[in-house]
């Protein structure tokens, strides 16, 4: 598969050099070109470098490693709003969570994907990848794979996103269209004020597996 990697982060690092491991051809761009060309040359595999305006072009799937308040600008400087993602698959990791306090930002009730989607018409945007920390996939389990909890609206780019999740050492797992994805973007919140309280936010879910899970679910 050919990936766009717009941003030059941890995300763009350990999932870029995921995807160059499994042999998709990873392109990256970044503001910085020097900083897009160090990180090309460290993900090796035949990676290289682009202008931001040049991330979508024959590119299968492009993946949106900058943080919410770049959003806006980056998608601006790849040419999203002139129609330069159109019929792409948008893969959308962005929390637009204050960490502090575990509050989801976006206003208006909507969700950060639903933004994107906006403010790239025509993109096919998935919402993926957003709730477990970028070093996590340096090295994820292979006998507990991370399910990685996905929306969008297009079959065909959930397949596609499914493909990304499995080559990074995890599992996809589609929760509904992009209309959900406030809930699964909520999440994170949900995991940043738990952490902050102290607790582990995945034992603050019910299991679905044993008697203490059926009876959570009754
Ligand atoms: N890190 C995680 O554990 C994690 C986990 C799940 C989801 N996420 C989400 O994934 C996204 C990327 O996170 P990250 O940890 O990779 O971030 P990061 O390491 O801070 O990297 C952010 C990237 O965005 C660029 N950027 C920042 N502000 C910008 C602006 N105003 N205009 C253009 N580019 C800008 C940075 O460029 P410069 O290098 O030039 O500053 C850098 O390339 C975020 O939305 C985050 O919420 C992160």
């Amino acid at each position: 598969m050919k990936i766009g990697v717009l941003g030059t982060g941890s995300m763009a690092r350990v999932l870029g050099a995921a995807w160059v491991r499994a042999g998709h051809e990873v392109n990256v761009a970044g503001r910085s070109p020097d900083r897009a060309r160090a990180l090309a040359d460290r993900l090796g595999g035949g990676a290289g470098s682009v202008a931001p305006e040049e991330i979508s072009e024959g590119r299968d799937a492009v993946f949106l490693a900058v943080p919410w308040e770049a959003v806006e600008d980056v998608l601006a400087r790849a040419g999203a709003g002139a129609g330069s993602m159109r019929g792409r698959v948008v893969v959308d990791p962005v929390n637009a969570v204050d960490h502090g306090v575990g509050v989801v930002q976006v206003d208006g009730g909507g969700s950060a994907a639903q933004r994107i989607a906006e403010l790239a018409p025509g993109a096919h945007v998935v919402k993926a990848f957003h709730l477990f920390p970028a070093a996590l996939w340096e090295r994820p389990s292979p006998s507990a794979p991370p399910v990685v909890a996905m929306c969008g609206d297009d079959p065909g780019a959930l397949d596609t996103a499914g493909v990304l999740v499995r080559d990074a050492g995890g599992v996809p797992a589609v929760l509904g269209p992009l209309s959900r994805s406030r809930q699964l973007e909520e999440v994170a919140g949900f995991a940043a004020a738990l952490h902050l309280s102290g607790a582990d936010p995945a034992a603050a879910l019910p299991s679905t597996s044993g008697a203490a899970g059926k009876a959570g679910t009754s």
